[in-house]
Formats: structure tokens, sequence, C-alpha cells
């Protein structure tokens, strides 16, 4: 079979391998329990729409940083029961919450991931408590202090069909995008950004409030500025490095992008030090105090852009065809693999959702061999498994049904 695929050189495989050994569900989303063993690179689960192989997916992200791929509220995922009789609102099973559990395999190590909900009661004035769920993470039975400690262990990178519009959807889908591929590097940012948000709302509210507490004020503009500019920092510094890398490994399948910061602060950063910055971003911020001007105001890191370029045309991404769109896509994350691989020292696992829509064999067959080529272990949906039939000696592949998956051989 002439296929792209096949041209693969076993030799110029990245050596080390980061690699789901197993996985376990109990309680999350449409599996009340659900256990998994892989022995394979790609693991390819198929079904009909609806019938859960995202949550699959998901239930892997869970197994990193944040609030998985779907971005979802930790009460939403545990599996619920509708009451067919009475009005379809669900109900949730029990309080037992819901668990996702894997055995890692990296570097000839083997470390089991767990990660449940825990409810904890918090009191939130006097006679009056609270009750707070909180993800918490297992490596070996320990608990760990900070879900940043999983990036130790491991790191993920997921490509889902909501993505096929990011070039012409809202400015917050591409600062989730440019967030996301910033907290895989630097793992510092995802805490970053939360307490900037924090006393970003913090300031919004007193302005609302018509509060004029000078002191009060100029303290979270010193800490707004302050937390604002490393983010700006921190975000320029792995977009440049990414730059750098694509054009220094052009691809020859997927369109070298090039990768742009559209925000006052970040574009300052670009000659001028830090230091002028941060006194440009604090008066900035004393001169919106005066609410009117909020709503116009572009001179804060939670409005920045990213712009994506399609290279060699210097056309812009929301211009390009929906084909080259997601070859575009596609070209940024096979960069940050590449990167991330050998900045960690240890290939990301990818997780990618209905990946074979808008490629064509070729484009399919050219995104698999890079994966294998980085030694990623991958995990992809699809509604008919005869598209990875080019594969299937590297591959496994699960059909799902009735809320269970079952392990299938293709013919
Ligand atoms: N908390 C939950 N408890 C039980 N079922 C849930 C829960 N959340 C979502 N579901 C169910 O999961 C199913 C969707 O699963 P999923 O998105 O994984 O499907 P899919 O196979 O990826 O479908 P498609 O091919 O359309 O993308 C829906 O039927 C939905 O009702
Ligand atoms: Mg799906």
């Amino acid at each position: 079979m002439n296929t792209a695929f096949h041209i693969i050189d076993d030799k110029s495989k990245t050596k080390v391998r980061s690699f789901l050994k197993n996985l376990t569900l109990v309680n999350f989303r449409n599996y009340r329990y659900q256990r998994l063993n892989f022995n394979q690179p790609f693991v390819i689960f198929s079904g009909n729409n609806g019938s859960g192989k995202t949550n699959i997916l998901e239930a892997i992200s869970f197994l990193s940083q944040g609030r998985g791929l779907r971005n979802a509220k930790l009460s939403e995922v545990k599996t619920f029961d509708f009451l067919i009789d009475k009005i379809e609102t669900p109900t949730f099973i029990n309080n037992s919450g819901w668990a996702v559990s894997a055995l890692l395999e990296r570097d000839s190590e083997e470390y089991r991931i767990g990660t449940s909900v825990e409810s904890s009661t918090k009191e939130i004035d006097f006679n009056e408590s609270k009750e707070i769920d909180r993800r918490v993470v297992n490596i070996n039975k320990q608990k760990l202090s900070s879900q940043t400690e999983l990036n130790n262990y491991i790191s993920m990178i997921w490509v889902t069909p909501q993505m096929d519009r990011l070039f012409q959807s809202g400015t917050q889908n591409r600062r989730s995008f440019l967030d996301r591929i910033v907290c895989s590097f630097d793992t510092s940012h995802a805490r970053r950004l939360s307490s900037f948000d924090n006393v970003y709302r913090q300031w919004l509210l007193l302005l609302k409030e018509g509060n004029t507490n000078n002191n009060w004020l100029s303290s979270l503009e010193e800490q707004i500025t302050e937390i604002g500019v490393a983010i700006a920092c921190a975000r320029k510094e792995q977009i440049d490095n990414l730059n750098i890398f694509m054009e220094r490994y052009p691809d020859e399948t997927f369109p070298e992008a090039f990768l742009a910061l559209d925000g006052t602060i970040e574009k300052l950063l670009n000659d001028k030090p830090a230091i002028f910055v941060e006194d440009f971003y604090r008066e900035a911020l004393k001169k919106q105090r005066n609410i009117s001007f909020l709503n116009d105001s572009t001179i804060t890191i939670n409005k920045t852009d990213l712009k994506v370029i399609y290279k060699r045309k210097n056309v812009p991404a929301s211009f390009c065809s929906t084909g080259e769109q997601k070859s575009l896509l596609l070209s940024i994350i096979i960069s940050q693999a590449r990167r991330l691989t050998e900045y960690k020292g240890f290939p990301p696992i990818m997780l990618l959702d209905e990946i074979a829509a808008h490629l064509d064999e070729i484009r399919r067959d050219a995104l698999l061999s890079k994966i294998y080529e980085i030694n990623s272990q991958a995990f992809l949906t699809t509604t008919d498994e005869y598209d990875f039939n080019n594969i299937k000696q590297h591959a496994q592949f699960f059909e799902i049904n009735n809320n269970s998956a079952t392990e299938i051989f293709l013919k």
C-alpha cells in the first residue's frame, strides 16, 4: 500500500515514550465503570454519534492539569440518570463522585495516576457553610499538593472539532489556545492566569461600586501590572520559541505558520524593557479608573489575540480554506508536540477527536506518521474505524456501544 504512513524510518523515532497501559473510569459521564488495557501507540475509539467517544478522551485529559478538554465543571462530569417519566432534568446517581485512573509507563518506570473529586465543607460566614468540590490527584497513591506537579509526569495535547473554527471564532478561544500552549511549557502560567483574573475582578468590582479608595485601587493596580506583564512575557517567550522552532524544522506536508501576539502589552515588550512596560500598564490602569473608558480599553492582557499567518502565502489563517486552516492548526500542534518532547525529555500524549474530518488521506497518514515518529501515544475517535486501516498494525480499536467500549479487530 502506497500511503504516507509507510515512509516511516523507525530509527528516527524519539527514544523515550510516555504510554498509558490502562485506563479505568468510574461514574464518568456515560460510563458507570469501564476498564481498558492498551498495548499500541494508536488507540482508536469508534461508535455512533453520542455513543461516548469524546467522553473517553475527556477522561484521559483529566490526567493532566486543568479542567479537561471540555473545560467542564466538575459536577457535570459525574454520571447522571434521566428521570424518564418526569421532567427531563438529570439527577446525579449518588454522592461518591467520579474517578479516573491510569497506569503510565515512562522511562521503564510505572506511575499510577488517579484523579477524583473530593467535597469539603468550607465556612463562608459565621454559622454558614458550603460544600466545595475539588479535584484531587494522586500519583502512586500519594496525594499531590497541587495539580501543577502532574506536569512532571505527563503532558498532553488535544485537538477537538471545536478547534476547526479557531481562526474564525472570537478572541477568547484563541487566547485560551495560546495560554494552553504556554501552560504546557511553563507550569506557573495557569496560576498566574487565575491570580490575574482574581485581582482584575476585584479591581473592576471596586470601580463599579464607585469606590474611590486610592490606596486600595493602587494596590490592586500594582498586582495587575506585575502579574499581567509576567503573563505577557511568558506568552511572548513561548510564541517566539515556537516560531523559531517551526522555521528550523519546516514541514513538507503541513504549511508553516507564523504566530504573532496582538495585544498592547505583548507588543510593547518587543522593544521595551519589562520595567518600562509595567510603568506604562500601571498608568493605563489608573487612567481607566473612570469606568466609562473600561469597555473600550484594549490595554490589558485579557484582550490579547493570537494572530496566525500562513507563512508561504503570507495570508492570515482566517482567509484560508477549511482544509488549509486545519493543516495550519495541525502544523502548530505538531511543532508544539516536537518542542515539548525536546523540552521535557518525553513526548506528550495526543488526544485527537474526529481528526479525519477535513483531512485528505495523504495528510491524515502524514499526521499519524509524525505522531509515530515523536513516539507519542495517540487516542483518536472516529465514526468509521476504517479511516485508520493504514495504521492497523500499530493500532488498537475499541467500539463503543451501550455505554461500554469493547476491543475489536479489523479484517
Ligand atoms: N454526566 C453525564 N452522565 C451521563 N451521560 C452523560 C453525561 N454527560 C454527557 N453524557 C452523555 O454522553 C453522550 C455524549 O458522549 P460523547 O460526546 O462522548 O459522544 P461522541 O461519541 O463523541 O459523539 P459524537 O460522534 O457526536 O461526537 C451523550 O449521550 C450525553 O448525554
Ligand atoms: Mg465526539
